[in-house]
């Protein structure tokens, strides 16, 4: 049995009306940049979400970036994230003018250990940036206790993790700021690359939608059909980051069905758990006080590697994230961070494959990847 690692196109067949219908709404409409439907989704977006504002963009790195350059950084300040995360984590710091500065994660979780954050702030310090790794909100009760004693600003790298909630409350409400990611991977997937920023503070969700916009003073008509269109008010240097209309309408048209993806995730996880209970790999906890919307189901084995290359010679499709760690990579060379700086990330990242897990999974499929992986690895 071939078990892929995921199925965007099945997602497609099955809202094909809908998907369809809305993507030939907008053909007709004639607006495609900064339209009606940008500003639906915005507002279904944040609804979903329990925020008061949210704000298109075009990937889940211009979210990240914006929303650094919102916050306002100095030069020099520092912004608080984890070693296993995706470049664009980093990146936008950098972009947004600030430092880079890694925190080691949780051996039971992989997401930022907030015992290791505390000792990590520095008079530098001005942004704590976790990230709900993998769909599993970070450990918010303590973080937020400390940004908050501390004055820091917090924001949530939230890309993998829509409709995720810590006690009942959906991530991304947490912080200041909660960037998502709506890339076709990802748990609200679009038809391309897309990104949305969640905030509660009026006066960052405009300056949000000027960044996103070369910086220009809202109000400009991009109706064709406006007889008096043109002049604009450069409020700032901003960027070219927007959400387009078409693939606003495509995750309008997918959004209604969320939660019924996140439950069919879950019940693939929960499945997961079972068959791999007794197995000799380390499998992610489960937490109840929160609502994991398993972006991605990792599991530790040793050998990973040739564990990897078993499963595929039984046609079960898994990936490795994150591997090298950020502080290995010859972009971060600068931060002089050799091999033990981040123990517990380490250890797990040479461990650590995921295994197929996506809405359309069938339980035969989770069971056969299961099997490989207990034949594999004995039992515990
Ligand atoms: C943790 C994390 N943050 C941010 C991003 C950036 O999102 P995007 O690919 O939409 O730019 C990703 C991308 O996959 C990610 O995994």
């Amino acid at each position: 049995m071939k078990v892929p690692f995921g199925d965007p196109a099945a997602e497609y067949a099955s809202l094909r009306g809908e998907i369809d219908a809305a993507i030939r709404r907008v053909l007709e409409s004639g607006i495609y940049m900064l339209g009606p439907e940008l500003e639906a989704f915005e507002s279904e977006f944040a609804a979903y979400c329990g925020s008061r504002h949210a704000v298109g963009v075009a990937s889940g790195t211009a979210a990240l970036m914006l929303a650094l350059l919102a916050c306002g950084l100095e030069p020099g300040d520092e912004v608080l994230t984890v070693p296993n995360t995706d470049t664009p984590t980093t990146s936008a710091i950098t972009h947004a003018g600030g430092r880079v500065a890694l925190v080691d994660t949780h051996p039971r979780t992989f997401n930022m250990d907030p015992d290791r954050l505390e000792d990590a702030i520095t008079d530098r310090t001005r942004v704590v940036l976790p990230v709900h790794l993998f769909g599993r909100p970070a450990d918010l009760d303590p973080i937020t206790e400390i940004t908050r004693r501390r004055g820091l600003i917090l924001i949530e790298d939230a890309a993998l993790a829509v409709g995720a909630e810590h006690r009942g409350r959906k991530v991304g409400t947490f912080g200041v700021m909660g960037c998502f990611s709506l890339a076709p991977s990802k748990v609200l997937g679009g038809v391309g690359q897309g990104g949305i920023v969640t905030t509660d503070d009026e006066a960052l969700a405009d300056r949000l939608r000027v960044l996103r916009n070369y910086g220009h003073a809202p109000g400009l008509s991009l109706d064709p059909a406006n007889l008096l269109g043109g002049g604009f008010t450069v409020l700032e240097e901003g960027h070219n980051e927007r959400l387009d209309e078409i693939k606003a309408a495509a995750l309008r048209a997918k959004l209604p069905t969320l939660d019924d993806r996140i439950e069919r995730r879950r019940q693939a996880a929960a499945l997961y758990d079972r068959l791999l209970a007794d197995a000799a790999a380390m499998i992610p906890p489960v937490d109840e006080d929160t609502r994991n919307v398993y972006h991605s189901y990792n599991v530790l084995v040793d050998d990973r590697d040739a564990a990897r290359q078993f499963l595929a010679a039984r046609g079960i499709a898994t990936r490795v994230y994150y591997n090298p760690l950020l502080h290995r990579q010859p972009a971060y060379a600068y931060l002089e961070a050799g091999p033990g700086s981040f123990p517990n990330a380490e250890a797990a990242a040479d461990r650590m494959m995921a295994l197929p897990l996506f809405p359309q999974i069938a339980d035969e499929q989770v069971e056969a990847a299961a099997e490989a992986v207990v034949d594999f690895v004995g039992p515990a």
